[in-house]
This record gives structure tokens, C-alpha cells and sequence, in this order.
């Protein structure tokens, strides 16, 4: 059984994808820290992406644009579990990058990465070989729409930015990694939503058969609670 779970940035969905693993004893897998590594790994190669609007541009430097997409096809990125189903660990190319990813710099050029059509055909490959090995709850962007549009539940998560952004620093409080001031963060998450949503390649957008969880008054538990009863209906 795959259970999609999309939504726009902050919206809870890494950490209710988690807590759903758990209780129903499924794989998850987190679609979002995919993009990252490989953004990772553009700015590990010292490419200045912060300074690129649009990779499948004619004016996007070619180089730039050539080097993600390899690194895309061809250093597979790894996710590593604990005993209760919990990532703790993912790797691009053998690489530990689980913190590096969280970065602000990463943060402010995922958008332009994630929007580029080649390294999007690379990565939606290996997300239909991860979740088809088991049951699986994957979250990101187009998982109802483009990855798995025969999910068997497809749920739209989203909130208001303002509680997105607030929800967002205090998980980088905790994490220690990433930007903690809630005026940036939640102008960064208008800057991203909107990127996301209006991008040319699979946008972010709520398939027609997906239940909307607006959770923006809702508790963490109340969310998890529906999503299985949603689930549990299906099973
Ligand atoms: O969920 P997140 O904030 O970690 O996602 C990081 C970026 O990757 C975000 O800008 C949207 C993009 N993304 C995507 O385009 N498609 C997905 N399936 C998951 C994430």
C-alpha cells in the first residue's frame, strides 16, 4: 500500500510521515531530502545556484545544469532507518549528508533545483523503486499526481504559512541546524510556495482524488489520528 502525503513546505509533513510509519509499520520515505542532497551536492561542487533562476532556461549555465543531472543519475541517494522505521541517516553517493541538507543555503536553492525537468525524471525513478519494495508513506510535492497516481490514499497536508514558518523554526531549534528567525523563515516559505506551485515540471498541486488535512487548527495527534483512519478505511 502506498500512502501519498503532499503539501506545500512546513506543513507537517516529514514529521507526521514519520509518526505514521511507526504506528502502522510502514517504510517512509521523504521526497524533499532527495532534492536536497543533490543541491547539496551542487553546492559542494562550489556552484553558485543562489545565482540561477531557471536550470532548463537556455541562459542557465549548461555545466551546472550537466553536472546535477549526473549526480542525479548516478549517485544514488540512500536512506537509513532505526529499529522503529525512523530515518536517521541519508546518503548521496556514499556521502553522509543528513545535516548538510538542513542548511539555509540549501533551503534558498532547493526551489531551483527541484524545478529543473532532468533531475526530476532521475529522482521520481528512484522514489517508484523504493516504494514500490514495500508499504510505504511518501510525502513531497507530486507524489499523488506524478510518482504514484495509483496510490491507494493520497492526503493534501497543508497550514497556514504563518504556522508553517513557526512550526519550521522550532524544528530547526531542535534539529540545531538550519535558519531559527520566523520573519525570514516564513518569507522564504512565500518564496518557495510560490515557486513550487507555479513551476513548469510537476508543480505543487492537490490531485483531484487527495482528502485536504488543513492543520493549521488542528493538533499534531488529531492529524496523525485521521490520516489512519483515512488509511484504515482502505486497507
Ligand atoms: O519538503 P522539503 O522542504 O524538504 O522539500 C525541499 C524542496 O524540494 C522544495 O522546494 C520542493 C522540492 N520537492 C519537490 O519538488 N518534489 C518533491 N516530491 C519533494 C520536494
Amino acid at each position: 500500500m502506498i500512502i501519498a502525503i503532499d503539501g506545500p513546505s512546513g506543513s507537517g509533513k516529514s514529521t507526521v510521515a514519520k509518526e505514521l510509519a511507526k504506528r502502522l509499520g510502514f517504510a517512509c520515505l521523504d521526497t524533499g531530502a532527495m532534492y536536497r542532497a543533490v543541491t547539496y551536492r551542487g553546492l559542494q561542487m562550489g556552484f553558485d545556484l543562489a545565482s540561477i533562476a531557471d536550470l532548463d532556461a537556455p541562459e542557465a549555465p549548461q555545466d551546472v545544469r550537466e553536472a546535477l543531472v549526473k549526480v542525479a543519475n548516478d549517485e544514488p541517494i540512500a536512506f537509513e532507518y532505526d529499529e522503529f522505521g525512523q530515518p536517521i541517516k541519508v546518503e548521496i553517493g556514499g556521502q553522509d549528508v543528513t545535516r548538510q541538507i538542513r542548511t539555509k543555503e540549501v533551503d534558498s536553492t532547493v526551489s531551483v533545483v527541484s524545478a529543473c525537468s532532468d533531475i526530476r525524471t532521475a529522482l521520481v525513478a528512484q522514489q517508484r523503486v523504493i516504494g514500490a519494495a514495500s508499504d510505504t508513506i511518501i510525502e513531497g510535492r507530486d507524489i499523488g499526481t506524478v510518482v504514484f497516481p495509483n496510490a491507494e490514499l493520497k492526503v493534501f497536508l497543508t497550514a497556514s504559512a504563518e504556522a508553517r514558518a513557526h512550526r519550521r523554526v522550532l524544528q530547526n531549534a531542535e534539529r540545531g541546524v538550519g535558519d531559527t528567525d520566523e520573519q525570514a523563515t516564513l518569507e522564504l516559505m512565500k518564496y518557495r510556495d510560490k515557486y513550487d506551485s507555479s513551476r513548469a515540471n510537476s508543480p505543487l498541486s492537490q490531485a483531484e482524488d487527495a482528502i485536504l488535512v488543513d492543520s493549521t487548527d488542528m493538533t499534531f495527534e488529531e492529524v496523525v489520528e485521521r490520516i489512519i483512519e483515512l488509511a484504515q478505511e482502505r486497507m
